[in-house]
């Protein structure tokens, strides 16, 4: 039987990305004793890839800007199926997050007189995104590591969670093991919050790192924990599409706020050719007037790049179907053509975008303040995760909570960019108070030493049966394509169900997966255990898209290609049944209360 190193804690926190920093802050500010695991080294966190800024109504640009008409932007990008409270919260909350994080030392860039600068975003109605060039998310992680690691927060680095642990359905802890040695690992805890962030290692093409396998919401819906609204899965309209080895790589909406425009092989900017309804009135016709809109001129119109992320991706793989695509399967993302309108451009465009100019560099060979990039949508973000409660973040499972990617409701059908970076600073904040709260009004949970050593011998049989047992790479690959092929940007019926028999055949050869070698930085085993928890959630994707007969935001039927008011009412819910099977059920939403419908028909 594998021995346990214990550890004890008033709140753990899974996760070291910008929400499981921001909850750790706040939990050790509340006077708990913390611990920290993450998969990866600290700083490596995906939230780097959130290069753009983090959007705030901090009216710095425009004074117009309120958190008024964040709260109605945020709520028209997810299609109104948000969790109306969250989006409150978030829009009031994330200037001061902003301020904090100012405070403890990020450098933002700066308006002429010295405040902190905002950029325009996709589906924000005034420039909004506080920004650091393009280097955003990482300028936030580092902050908030210097601030965090004086907080006096353990840090358990990577390290794998195998289980979260129960007592009478109150959460006790979770135990796993640690990468280097293998050693197996107790962490009892009051509470914990999940702070793993997305799953976007579902598909093939993703900008997301290695470690997005939805960990987080395998372990919650496990424990029973309710899933929300799996089907919204944000497809990025600008991945990079070449070289091959790099596909996927995010090139940040930042480029098209700072006035980058998309065009298709016969040089035309398609994306004047479909502008939604909804976004008629906002959205300039022409060349000229979007430009002057991305030059600040408060009478223009924002470009139609900047529509919001379902749009931009279904429009280019509109063209790439129809045969104008670029030569790698992407369409032309074009900066230099600033060229023509701003002297210094190419100075200006290295200082706002250093981390594009230096990645076509290196990575494509291709410098872009002279030569447009050929982009493609890559998998960027789950908009799906665990239900909680949109104040304390509590999910469904007392002293469990959730914040950031892993948890849901505050995007609805699609998240407007930028959103998750503030996402991450009010709701890691809250998660980290009232897991505090919680912590100390409950008394330690007895842990099952019987269900310990259970998690530990099912994650060692890959081991009994080694390299003759099913390569674990093999079925995530199996799995990534599958979703790709099956479940992608466009979905259809006799597709899903497809990938429903797929996902069934490789669950099987999953759990004959085998592994050569010891315990010590295997990486065949880590393979084996996060297949698990992509084959947990591409089902909860698949039946979630199954099921939600229209199109709305992140998810388009081709097979029901409108949107469907009644649909509009509903949330799609996944648990655990009782006979073990996944159960997939509509829950009706809570109307909005009359003053912030009040809100929103003031902003229309
Ligand atoms: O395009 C970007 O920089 C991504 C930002 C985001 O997803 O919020």
């Amino acid at each position: 039987m594998p021995e346990f190193q214990r550890f004890s804690y008033d709140v753990l926190v899974i996760g070291a990305g910008g929400a499981g920093l921001r909850a750790a802050i706040e939990a050790s500010a509340h006077g708990a004793r913390v611990g920290v695991v993450c998969k990866s080294v600290l700083g490596k966190a995906h939230t780097v890839m959130a290069e753009g800024g983090i959007a705030a109504a901090l009216s710095n640009v425009d004074d117009r800007d309120s958190w008024r008409v964040h709260f109605s932007d945020t709520m028209r990008g997810g299609q109104y199926l948000n969790n109306w409270r969250m989006a409150e919260l978030h829009a009031k909350e994330a200037p001061e997050c902003v301020r904090e994080l100012e405070a403890w030392g990020a450098l933002f860039d700066r308006t002429p007189d010295g405040r902190i600068l905002q950029r325009n975003f996709g589906g924000h109605r005034y420039p909004r995104l506080a920004h650091v060039g393009d280097r955003t998310g990482l300028e936030m992680i580092r902050t908030l590591q210097d601030h965090g690691i004086h907080t006096g927060m353990e840090v358990h680095m990577e390290c794998t969670v195998l289980r979260l642990l129960l007592d009478e359905g109150r959460i006790a802890g979770a135990c796993g093991f640690d990468r280097a040695k293998g050693r197996f690992y107790l962490w009892e805890a009051k509470a914990v919050v999940l702070a793993t962030g997305g799953t976007g290692r579902v598909y093939k093409v993703t900008s997301n790192s290695g470690e997005n396998t939805g960990d987080g919401l395998a372990l919650a819906y496990s424990a029973g924990a309710e899933l929300l609204d799996m089907e919204f899965v944000q497809f990025h309209p600008t991945g990079m599409v070449w070289p091959i080895s790099v596909r996927g790589i995010l090139v940040t909406e930042g480029v098209r706020g700072e006035g980058g425009v998309l065009r298709n092989s016969e040089g035309r900017r398609f994306m004047f050719d479909d502008i939604p309804d909804l976004y008629k009135e906002q959205t300039a016709d022409n060349e000229e007037e979007g430009w002057r809109y991305t030059q600040g001129d408060k009478s223009a119109r924002r470009p139609p790049e900047l529509l919001t992320r379902d749009h931009v991706a279904r429009c280019i793989r509109r063209e790439v179907k129809a045969g104008r695509g670029s030569p790698h399967g992407g369409v032309y993302l074009d900066i230099a053509w600033i060229k023509k309108r701003l002297p210094k451009a190419e100075e200006h465009i290295k200082r706002k975008l250093p981390s594009m100019y230096h990645q076509f560099k290196q990575l494509a060979d291709l410098d872009i303040t002279k030569e447009p990039m050929e982009v493609g949508p890559t998998t960027h973000y789950m908009m799906g995760g665990v239900r909680v409660d949109g104040d304390s973040q509590m999910s469904t499972v007392p002293g469990l909570f959730a914040a950031g990617e892993a948890a849901a409701g505050l995007h609805g059908a699609n998240r407007l960019g930028g959103n998750s970076l503030s996402d991450l600073l009010v709701f890691g904040r809250r998660a980290g108070r009232y897991a505090a709260d919680f912590a100390s009004s409950h008394a330690a949970a007895k842990i099952d030493e019987g269900e310990l050593q259970a998690a530990a011998a099912a994650s060692l049989a890959v081991f009994d049966r080694g390299p003759a047992g099913e390569n674990p790479y093999q079925v995530q690959y199996d799995l990534q394509e599958a979703m790709q092929d099956l479940v992608g940007i466009v979905r259809m019926e006799n597709e899903m169900q497809h990938a429903l028999d797929e996902l069934g055949k490789l669950r099987q050869r999953a759990e004959r997966a085998g592994v050569a070698g010891n315990r010590e930085y295997n990486n065949g085993w880590q393979t084996a255990i996060d297949a698990g928890n992509l084959l947990l959630v591409a089902e909860a994707i698949t039946r979630a898209a199954l099921l939600r007969q229209e199109s709305r935001g992140a998810q388009f039927r081709e097979d029901f290609p409108a949107k469907d008011a009644e649909w509009g009412k509903y949330n799609i819910i996944i648990s655990r049944g009782a006979d073990g099977g996944m159960r997939v059920e509509k829950r009706a939403i809570t109307p909005l209360p009359s003053e912030l419908k009040a809100v929103i028909e003031e902003m229309k």
